[in-house]
């Protein structure tokens, strides 16, 4: 399976603080928020990974994640010129996807809680085993409207999924974490750009959903899902980085650590990158492995 970090978008939410530089590789606490939707991918077991930007900083997610090589990865990237939707990933990474599945996760969302790796294994596996065609998840929030959103019926079943709704169904947002069969290509070509000039990742996801091959994941309470939109929502996801890191004693989102244990690089290599932070607690922390 390949991965997809979409980290393009012109990030005005968050301006003046997202001026100089990808809101996807401002700081969460200790690292650049793109190490967070990375480590999700590698801990899915996916090892080829394209990081679409914005033509203005493709150099420096570059001088951040390099090739990938020093993580046992294979890092490329590519430019998605003007801002058209999450579904135009699709269309922009087609030569990338090939034959293959894909997995797509966006630059801002951050995934955390027991159990997750085993349950992207399961999902990945079901995917390119031809047992599931698309999976999304389904997480309870307090302002749904901000998002694509899941209608229930009486018995849990799936019925609908609008994007942005002024009067949302449920309290239950699709998280930006998406997984397809290679059909997705193919379904994101079909798409036309909705009232916002997007070609939206709800639309393809209810394409699936009318083939009654779209399954949604629920990420029960205790999971944290953080969304970084807003400058509080930034702070916090920081905050919560920083208390669960000072708390447990283990770092959410280190590269190095999730490359190493997901046997990607060997100890020899660990070491190496370890070297590169010597100075600092990163340095120290990656070392202590
Ligand atoms: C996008 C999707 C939405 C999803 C959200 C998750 O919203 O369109 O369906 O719930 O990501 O972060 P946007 O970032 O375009 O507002």
């Amino acid at each position: 399976m390949k991965g997809i970090i979409l980290a393009g978008g012109a990030g005005t939410r968050l301006y003046p603080a997202s001026l100089p530089i990808s809101k996807i590789l401002l700081p969460i606490y200790d690292k650049p928020m793109i190490y967070y939707p990375l480590t999700t991918l590698m801990l899915a077991g996916i090892k080829d990974i394209l990081i679409i930007t914005n033509p203005s900083d493709l150099e420096n997610f570059k001088k951040t994640l390099g090739t990938g090589e020093e993580l046992g990865i294979k890092i490329s990237y590519k430019v998605q010129e003007v801002p058209r939707g999450i579904a135009d990933s699709f269309i922009i990474a087609e030569d990338f996807i090939g034959k293959d599945s894909v997995a797509l996760i966006l630059g801002d969302n951050i995934f955390h809680g027991f159990g997750f790796s085993s349950m992207l294994k399961n999902v990945c596996e079901s995917i390119e085993t031809k047992k599931a065609e698309a999976v999304v998840f389904g997480y309870q929030v307090k302002d749904p409207k901000r998002f694509g959103v899941v209608e229930f019926d009486k018995n849990n079943k799936v019925i609908s999924l609008q994007e942005k709704p002024r009067y949302p169904k449920s309290n239950f947002a699709v998280t930006g974490l998406y997984f397809y069969n290679n059909d997705v290509v193919k379904y994101a070509k079909t798409l036309w750009p909705s009232w916002r000039g997007e070609l939206e990742i709800t639309d393809l996801n209810n394409i699936y959903l009318k083939k009654k091959t779209l399954d949604v994941e629920i990420l029960g309470r205790g999971f944290a899902w953080l969304d970084t939109g807003t400058h509080e929502s930034l702070l916090q996801a920081s905050n919560f980085v920083q208390s669960m890191e000072i708390n447990t004693d283990k770092k959410i989102a280190c590269i190095e650590e999730v490359a190493y244990r997901m046997g990607f690089i060997d100890k020899k290599q660990l070491n190496k990158l370890a070297k590169k932070f010597a100075k600092n607690d990163y340095g120290k922390y990656i070392a202590s492995l």
